[in-house]
């Protein structure tokens, strides 16, 4: 889709369901979305944006910031809070008439109508902060592409951008660890809706239980990272009363719980009526996602009849709008950040294009073009190219210091090769660590976002290391499970810190339940603040004591009873 069309399907929405367009949550559809709520879900995002930074140790300037794609500014107001003049830049007309109707920041907040496909109504090193959510995956990438470099250009040096963008698809190589191929035994369910169903609003969204069994040989899998990917999931199509298919896709909610061969659970699902009146046969089956609908595999649906009544207006150019979806592989997105001057400090799991993979990049640029290395002798044949910085984490990583080294070492041999032909043999094994090395960092970079690695025996089958380049963490060396990757990466389950990062708030009070060595307690007990409490309830003596540890190591119990250990 061109940039033209692109702007005529936002400028629909704009005009007649501005919010919902923007948080697509079918309960909203239709003008529900209450401005107060709506716009405090972007004061909780950007807060806990800022939280995450802070505690994996980046800082922002606070002067100017980009909200590319603001829409009405949910998230351009939130920024205001933190920023000392805002730019919100959006392609349709009608969102940006609407957002400075919304404006409580006048002076501060500027907003621009923008249909080009690049940025060049803002100046380079313009923005001490970039940020775009939910804007990128609805281009075509030939764009999205041309405004991730624009985003660098008009970054200043030292400053952040954060943008989000989908991947594609989960497949074989890149599976989440619940990837579950379902057998095909598994594919077969029996489903009831055991509440007659009322008359149905057109266009309206409407909660119904279904009783979904396993009636199949298989268990279907639980989530194990509380994400939905991969499980089984309940959806639902409508039909004519003749049995044909008028709405393929509408509501879906998956089998998070899992279910074993024979059991049966109570599903919510959250459909909305078809937006003319009349009877449909409303159709209930399980489907996995991006494998089959199970009634394609010989599982029997639940077909409801249902009447609608009333109807709803179509939108007024009489042409529904489209909201296109597309990804960028990330590898493709930290070459691209790198080739136009910038530097990828750390690609966070978003959750936000379900059940597309999808990243957060937050990046940085620099003044710190390294330089070249010294052209080697000829006579030596070799070529160091140790300049290229590769995508690796931290702002100082452990792998940028291990490259710097290096890469002075290969010119200090180089110089001397040249004096001296017979370092020839030695400089092959400089080329060699050098080529090795890179691949190292290349592997561990591309899947290990937080650097800063490091472990100390203590003794007594405990070591501390560091997680998030920030936490002190004690860990049983013995444990095979969380200590390695604690060790090697510096975290654990990325989604799920993230995903507590963003909702642990000051003053909350957190359980943790089953707390192991403490990982989720300390990080919540660093995020709950002076006036939030964390309870950390762990059965076994062991890791109960290495909670302990943690949390003391961490200054935690020291302040206000804010975090507390419990066996
Ligand atoms: C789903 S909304 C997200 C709004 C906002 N980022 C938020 O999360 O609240 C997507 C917005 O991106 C805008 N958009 C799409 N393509 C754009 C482009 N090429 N340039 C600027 N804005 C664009 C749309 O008009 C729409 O307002």
């Amino acid at each position: 889709m061109q940039l033209s069309e692109l702007q005529r399907n936002w400028n629909v929405f704009g005009e007649t369901d501005p919010l919902w367009s923007v948080l697509t949550d079918v309960r909203f559809k239709n003008n529900k979305w209450d401005p107060v709520a709506f716009f405090r879900t972007g004061e909780q995002e950007i807060d806990a944006v800022f939280a995450g930074l802070d505690s994996m140790g980046v800082e922002v300037p606070h002067g100017r910031a980009l909200d590319f794609g603001c829409a009405v500014g949910r998230l351009t107001q939130a920024l205001c809070r933190h920023f000392d003049r805002c730019d919100g830049v959006d392609i349709a007309p009608s969102m940006i008439e609407l957002a400075r109707k919304y404006d409580k920041f006048p002076g501060r907040c500027h907003y621009h109508v923008n249909d080009r496909d690049d940025l060049t109504l803002f100046a380079d090193n313009t923005f001490d902060f970039v940020y775009s959510r939910l804007v990128l995956q609805h281009m075509q990438p030939v764009y999205s592409k041309k405004y991730i470099r624009e985003f660098i250009r008009v970054l200043s040096p030292g400053g952040i951008a954060l943008f989000q963008i989908p991947a594609g698809a989960p497949d074989a190589a890149v599976r989440p660890p619940n990837s579950f191929d379902l057998p095909a035994a598994g594919f077969k369910a029996s489903l009831a809706v055991e509440v007659p169903l009322p008359q149905l609003q057109a266009g309206a969204p409407f909660c119904i239980d279904v009783k979904v069994t396993n009636a199949s040989p298989i268990a279907w899998p639980e989530s194990r990272d509380g994400n939905g990917r991969d499980l089984v999931v309940l959806g639902n199509h409508w039909l004519t009363t003749e049995g044909r298919m008028i709405i393929q896709d509408d509501g879906r909610t998956p089998v998070m719980q899992g279910l074993n061969p024979g059991e049966s659970a109570t599903i919510p699902l959250w459909i909305t009526a078809p937006t003319a009146a009349g009877t449909y046969t409303l159709e209930l089956d399980m489907v996995k996602e991006g494998v089959a609908w199970f009634k394609q595999r010989g599982s029997k649906t639940c077909r409801v009849t249902v009447e609608v009544r009333g109807s709803v207006s179509q939108e007024p150019s009489g042409k529904k709008p489209v909201m296109e979806m597309h990804c960028v592989p990330k590898q493709d997105v930290l070459v691209l950040v790198e080739s136009a001057g910038g530097k990828t400090l750390l690609v966070m799991d978003d959750h936000s294009a379900d059940p597309l993979l999808s990243y957060q990049y937050v990046v940085t640029k620099t003044n710190d073009r390294r330089p070249a290395a010294l052209p080697m002798s000829t006579a030596s044949g070799i070529s160091v190219d140790a300049d290229r910085s590769l995508p690796v984490s931290g702002t100082k990583s452990a792998a940028d210091e291990v490259l710097g080294l290096l890469n002075g070492l290969a010119q200090h041999a180089a110089l001397q090769a040249r004096v001296n032909e017979g370092l020839v043999k030695r400089l092959l094994t400089v080329e060699g660590m050098v080529r090795e090395t890179r691949t190292l960092i290349h592997r561990l970079g591309a899947d290990a976002p937080v650097g800063g690695r490091f472990a100390v025996y203590q003794g007594n089958n405990i070591a501390l290391t560091r997680i998030l380049n920030r936490y002190a963490m004690y860990v049983d060396t013995t444990d095979l499970s969380m200590t390695p990757q604690l060790m090697m990466q510096g975290q654990w389950e990325p989604s799920v810190t993230s995903f507590l990062l963003r909702i642990v708030r000051p003053g909350m009070t957190v359980v943790d339940i089953g707390a192991g060595f403490g990982y989720f307690s300390v990080l919540a007990g660093a995020h709950v603040g002076p006036n939030g409490k964390v309870e950390a309830i762990e059965a076994d003596p062991r890791n109960h004591e290495i909670l302990r540890l943690n949390v003391e190591a961490n200054g935690l119990s020291a302040q206000s009873a804010r975090t507390s250990a419990r066996s």
